[in-house]
C-alpha cells in the first residue's frame, strides 16, 4: 500500500503540458481566448529546448527571390517521401506567412535584408519551381531563431496572464473508464507536492526523445515524457521508426552545427578532399534534404573516405566564408565550434558526423492538434479530452524525413490552431465532469514504486544499455538481422525497469527519481522505434533499409500504429496516409522518384 500523498488541487480550462515553442504558442492562444489556462512545465520555459533550435523558421515570404506556398507545400511533401498527410502540409504551407509576421509582431528580432525586409536563407531541400533550384525561405534570427521566439513567446504568454507551474513534473494523465481524458497528476520538484490538474483538455507539447540515442543534438530533457503518457493510456504511438540524423554533429560532443552554414556556402569534404555531395544530389549538393546528406555522409565514411585517426569524421567547411560573415550570420555556431572542437571556424574546417536529431513521429494528431484513437471504422477517431503539438505529435506534416526549419515552423502553426479548436470545443468556465475518486491512484502508484524500487540495477545503467541499442541497432541504415536483434535487445534492457534500484527517497529535488520517470517515457520510445522500424520492409525517407533499399507505395505507404498493452506487448496495426488536400486550392501531390 503506497504511503499517502497529500494531493493539491487545481481546476482549468485547459492544462498546457510542456512549455517549448508549440506549448507557449498554444498557452498564448488559450488564454488570450480567456480560457483558465495552465502551463505546467518540467524546466523553466525558456530553457525548453526550442532554444537551441539556430538556423530558422520556413515560410515563402519572397523577401530574397520569388517564392510560393505551393513550392513549399511540395517539397515539405518531397521531403516527407510521400508519408505526410497532405491535409496537414497544405493547412502548415498556407499558414506559414502569416505566423512569421504574427512573431514578427510579437518582437522576435529577425536578422535583416539592407532594405529591411526579414532575411531568408537557403536550407536543405527548400527549392524553387517544384525542384528546380534552391529557394531562401528560411527566416532567420543569426544562428539563434529558438532562443529568439521563445523568448517572445514566454512573453506573450506572461502578458495574456496564462499561469505557469515551472519545475512540475507530469506523471501521468487523468484518463476516466471511457477513455476520455481529464487532467493530469504532477509533482513540485521544488517542494516535493503532488498536483491534481483538472481540465476540459490536455495538450500535451513535450518535445521530442532523441535522448533515447547516445548521441544526440537534444537536449538531455528530451525525454519524450508526453509519448510516456500516451503508451501508458492505451494510445498509439505513430512512425516512430522515422527518426531523423542531423548531418552536422560535431563529432565527439554531438552538438548542433545549423544546416544553415551550408545554407551560407558552407560545405562538406571527404578525406580526399572532395566535395563528395556533388556526385549524391547535382543540383542541390550540400543543400539536399537531410536523410540524403546524411546517408551519403555514412557512404563516404563506410568506404574508407572518413577523416581522422578512425577515419570516422568528414570536414564541414567555413572558412572561405570569411570572420565578418560569420560574426554576423553564424556567430552562435562559431562558438559552439571552438568550445565543442577547438576549431577556430573563420580558419579551419569544423569535424562534423550525422548525429540523432528529430523525431518525426508521434503522437498522431489531425491537422487541429486533436489526438486520434484509430479504430477499424474511422482511421481518425479522436481520443477525446487530448490534444499533442510539436516534436512529441505526428500530425504528419514530417513523414519519413523533415525538412530543417520546418520544425520551428510546426511549433507555431499547429499551437496556434489547437488554441483555435480549443477554444471552439470549449466554453470559459464550463463546470469540469467530476473526477473518480481513484483518479490519481495509478499516477501516484507507480511514482511511489519507482520511488521504493530497491533492484539491482542504478537508472543510468539500464539508460546507457537502451543508448547503446538504440545507435548501434536503429541508426542511418538498418537490416532485418540488425533491426530483429535491436528488437530483442531493446526488449530484453526493457525487461530489466522493474529491477531498478533507487538511492534517493526524498520527494525534494530528487534527480534521481525525475531520471527513474524519464527513463519509463524514454524506453516506451525505443520500444516503438525498434519494433516499428522492424516490421517496415521498405526504404523511406530516414528509414534506409539494406534488404528493402526501394520505396514500396503500395505496401508501405502507411502510417505505422505502435499499441502498448498492459502486459508491456507492443501490437502494430497502420493507418492510410492522408491523400487529399484541405482547400482545393492545390491538387494531391502524387509519388514520384525523390532526387536532389
Ligand atoms: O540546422 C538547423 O539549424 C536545424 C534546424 C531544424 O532542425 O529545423
Amino acid at each position: 500500500m503506497p504511503q499517502a500523498y497529500p494531493i493539491t488541487e487545481h481546476k482549468y480550462d485547459v492544462i498546457v503540458v510542456g512549455a517549448g515553442g508549440a506549448g507557449l504558442r498554444a498557452t498564448l492562444g488559450l488564454a488570450a481566448a480567456s480560457l483558465k489556462t495552465a502551463c505546467v512545465t518540467k524546466v523553466f520555459p525558456t530553457r525548453s529546448h526550442t532554444v537551441a533550435a539556430q538556423g530558422g523558421i520556413s515560410a515563402s515570404l519572397g523577401n530574397m527571390a520569388e517564392d510560393n506556398w505551393r513550392w513549399h507545400m511540395y517539397d515539405t511533401v518531397k521531403g516527407s517521401d510521400w508519408l505526410g498527410d497532405q491535409d496537414a502540409i497544405e493547412y502548415m504551407c498556407r499558414e506559414a506567412v502569416p505566423a512569421i509576421y504574427e512573431l514578427e509582431h510579437y518582437g522576435v528580432p529577425f536578422s535583416r535584408t539592407p532594405e529591411g525586409k526579414i532575411y531568408q536563407r537557403p536550407f536543405g531541400g527548400h527549392m524553387r519551381n517544384y525542384g528546380e533550384a534552391p529557394v531562401q525561405r528560411a527566416c532567420a534570427a543569426a544562428d539563434r531563431t529558438g532562443h529568439a521566439m521563445l523568448h517572445a513567446l514566454y512573453q506573450q504568454s506572461l502578458k495574456e496572464n496564462a499561469e505557469f507551474f515551472v519545475e512540475y513534473f507530469a506523471i501521468d494523465l487523468i484518463m476516466d473508464r471511457d477513455g476520455e481524458c481529464q487532467g493530469v497528476i504532477a509533482w513540485n520538484l521544488d517542494d516535493g507536492t503532488i498536483h491534481r490538474f483538472h481540465a476540459h483538455l490536455v495538450v500535451l507539447a513535450t518535445g521530442g526523445y532523441g535522448r533515447t540515442y547516445f548521441s544526440c543534438t537534444s537536449a538531455h530533457t528530451c525525454t519524450g515524457d508526453g509519448n510516456g503518457m500516451i503508451a501508458r493510456a492505451g494510445l498509439p504511438l505513430q512512425d516512430h521508426e522515422f527518426v531523423q540524423f542531423h548531418p552536422t554533429g560535431i563529432y565527439g560532443s554531438g552538438c548542433l552545427i545549423t544546416e544553415g552554414a551550408r545554407g551560407e556556402g558552407g560545405y562538406l569534404t571527404n578525406s580526399e578532399g572532395e566535395r563528395f555531395m556533388e556526385r549524391y544530389a547535382p543540383t542541390a549538393k550540400d543543400l539536399a534534404s537531410r536523410d540524403v546528406v546524411s546517408r551519403s555522409m555514412t557512404v563516404e565514411i563506410r568506404e574508407g573516405r572518413g577523416i581522422g585517426q578512425d577515419k570516422d569524421y568528414l570536414f564541414l567547411h567555413l572558412e572561405h566564408l570569411g570572420r565578418d560573415l560569420l560574426h554576423e550570420r553564424l556567430p552562435g555556431i562559431t562558438e559552439s565550434a571552438k568550445i565543442f572542437s577547438g576549431v577556430d571556424a573563420a580558419k579551419e574546417p569544423i569535424p562534423v558526423i550525422p548525429t540523432v536529431h528529430y523525431n518525426m513521429g508521434g503522437i498522431p494528431t489531425n491537422h487541429h492538434g486533436q489526438i486520434l484513437r484509430p479504430t477499424e471504422k474511422d482511421a481518425d477517431a479522436l481520443a477525446p479530452g487530448l490534444m499533442a503539438i510539436g516534436e512529441c505529435a505526428s500530425a504528419s506534416v514530417h513523414g519519413a524525413n523533415r525538412l530543417g526549419t520546418n520544425s520551428l515552423l510546426d511549433l507555431v502553426v499547429f499551437g496556434r490552431a489547437a488554441s483555435i479548436k480549443a477554444a471552439e470545443l470549449i466554453k470559459p468556465g464550463a463546470p469540469l465532469r467530476p473526477l473518480a475518486a481513484d483518479s490519481a491512484d495509478y499516477a501516484i502508484d507507480r511514482l511511489d514504486r519507482l520511488r521504493n524500487a530497491k533492484g539491482g540495477s542504478k537508472t543510468s545503467e539500464i539508460r546507457a544499455a537502451m543508448q547503446r541499442a538504440m545507435q548501434d541497432n536503429a541508426a542511418v541504415f538498418r537490416s532485418s538481422e540488425i533491426l530483429a536483434e535491436g528488437v530483442k535487445k531493446i526488449d530484453d534492457i526493457a525487461g530489466r525497469l522493474p529491477d531498478i534500484q533507487l538511492s534517493d527517497r526524498s520527494m525534494i529535488w530528487n534527480s534521481d527519481l525525475v531520471e527513474a520517470l524519464e527513463l519509463g517515457n524514454l524506453m516506451a520510445c525505443a520500444r516503438a522505434t525498434m519494433h516499428s522500424a522492424e516490421a517496415r520492409h521498405e526504404s523511406r525517407g530516414a528509414h534506409a533499409h539494406e534488404d528493402y533499399p526501394e520505396r514500396d507505395d503500395e505496401n508501405w505507404m502507411k502510417h505505422t500504429l505502435a499499441w502498448f498493452a498492459g502486459d508491456g506487448s507492443i501490437s502494430l496495426t497502420y493507418r492510410p496516409v492522408h491523400t487529399w488536400t484541405l482547400t482545393g486550392e492545390v491538387d494531391y501531390m502524387e509519388p514520384k522518384a525523390r532526387v536532389y
